[in-house]
């Protein structure tokens, strides 16, 4: 037995200290550190175990044609990866429990075989609770292996073994290593676990997708402290009531991170939503404090409906309560519309709040939102079928966005009629007939023409 040593770890990133500290001098977070035994033996523990040794070879000798991409099934997801999963890479799959993780990389790998055998392993749920998910989601596949084991020497040996196409850890903090005191789930653990995984996955080539949960009160070390040890992080996000699920890149070794796909958590697994710009807008939208958007998610476009309330206040600090926008943002369109617009919001709590649990976070839609606040206060609805796409600056005066017309195009094809949007950035590009275009350069004179209507 080797000697142990007391170190504190952030359960948030992962940092390591010789003493506890109040603040992570990694991430800024508080309180967020504890403390784990760990035992000095790890490094000579690792380089005993059996994982085939790599050779030295000249870079221009690597051979790049294994390096393919595989399709996971769904578009969305593929997407997402920046066109399929790249042979060989680790991924790291995280998300609160119950979102849905096991059920979407069940079907991941259904599809994978068509390219070899996969190694299932959790540490999670039993042979039979895994089999039943598999025959609800009508897989009946008989290259999955699963494994229900979560010492990581034993999964180690066997991925070695089996040589797999590749291999699923479900989840990273059910796994531990001996050599370490403290708990599955804990920082030493979960990061030791991922490291010799990694060192398995990237000799012998393997796919690996591993699982980790995200808690919110962060009782358990949180994949976050994984990322950059792995290629490629999704994170899946969504309300556990709401059917739809979005799939998030965050880091991307093989590709861009700013994409998202949308998915269903429906009767037979995960379904992708493939028409999802409408996925989120309520059709018939003239009731006062609605106004909608447009925003662009990686390369798709969204239309999304912002809804505002506005009532008199009973507090001397009137409310301002957001919902998938930032409150700094709002306190500045509020400010902007009560010094232009003239409009006293002073006695007013006002309330914000983004359809479908989306969280904005470009400031294309300040217009909407100016438009669905001045809407409610005003009670007043917008015009039916227009839409508002337009950054606030302090003056009053709408900013041109990126990649307009992309979004024009997208919202005329959902049969909006009118767009109010700056005349800056619209020179060059080819308007949609369809479609009146209203440039305004002012808040102002927008508030204006919502009370002409
Ligand atoms: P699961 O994949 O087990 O979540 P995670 O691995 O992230 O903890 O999914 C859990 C939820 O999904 C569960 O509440 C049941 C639901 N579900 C469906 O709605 N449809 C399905 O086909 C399946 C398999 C699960
Ligand atoms: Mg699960």
């Amino acid at each position: 037995m080797g000697k142990e040593k007391v170190v504190f770890f952030c359960k948030d990133c992962g940092y390591e200290s010789a003493k506890w500290l109040g603040k992570c001098p990694g991430c800024n977070a508080w309180n967020s550190f504890v403390e784990e035994k760990i035992k000095k033996e790890i490094v000579a523990n690792r380089s005993v175990s059996n994982v085939p040794k790599s050779e030295l070879k000249k870079l221009k000798d690597v051979s790049v044609e294994h390096k393919q991409r595989f399709t996971t099934g769904f578009e969305e997801l593929d997407r997402v990866l920046g066109g399929g999963i790249v042979d060989g890479s680790l991924i790291l799959l995280g998300g609160e429990p119950g979102i849905g993780k096991s059920t979407l990389v069940l079907q991941v790998t259904d599809k994978l075989t068509t390219h070899g055998d996969v190694l299932y392993v959790s540490g999670e749920e039993s042979e039979l609770q895994v089999r039943l998910r598999a025959d609800r989601l009508g897989i009946d596949n008989d290259k999955i292996y699963f494994y229900g084991e979560t010492d990581i020497a034993e999964i180690e040996q066997k991925i070695i073994n089996m040589n797999p196409k590749v291999c699923i850890i479900d989840s990273i903090q059910t796994m531990y290593d001996e050599a370490i005191s403290s708990v599955p789930g804990s920082v030493s653990q979960v990061r030791e676990v991922t490291a010799r995984l990694m060192n398995v996955a990237k000799k012998m080539g393997i796919i690996t997708i591993v699982i980790g949960h995200v808690t919110k009160d962060g009782t358990i070390a949180g994949p976050r402290l994984l990322e950059h040890m792995v290629d490629v992080v999704l994170y899946i996000e969504g309300e556990r009531f709401v059917s739809h699920r979005i799939v998030r890149g965050v880091k991307n070794r093989f590709g861009s991170t700013n994409e998202i796909g949308i998915f269903e958590m429906a009767e037979k697994g995960m379904v992708e939503v493939t028409n999802m710009s409408e996925m989120f807008l309520t059709k018939e939208t003239n009731q006062p404090g609605a106004a909608t958007t447009a925003i662009l998610e990686g390369t798709s476009t969204l239309l999304l409906e912002l809804q505002a309330l506005t009532s008199h206040s009973y507090y001397n600090v009137p409310r301002r309560v957001t919902n998938g926008i930032d409150l700094n943002r709002l306190n500045m369109i509020l400010a902007v519309i009560e010094k232009v617009c003239g409009i006293s919001l002073g006695a007013q709590d006002v309330y914000v709040n983004v359809v479908g649990g989306i969280k904005i976070t470009e400031p294309a839609s300040d217009l909407a939102v100016a438009m669905a606040v001045i809407s409610s206060y005003k009670s007043v609805p917008v015009k039916p079928g227009s839409l508002f796409i337009g950054e606030l600056a302090l003056t009053g005066e709408i900013r041109s966005v990126v990649n307009v017309e992309k979004r024009i195009k997208e919202a005329v094809k959902l049969g909006f009629t009118t767009i109010y949007t700056t005349k800056y950035g619209l020179e060059k590009i080819t308007l949609p007939k369809e479609a009146k275009i209203v440039k305004v350069n002012n808040i102002k004179d927008l508030v204006k023409n919502i009370q002409n209507d």
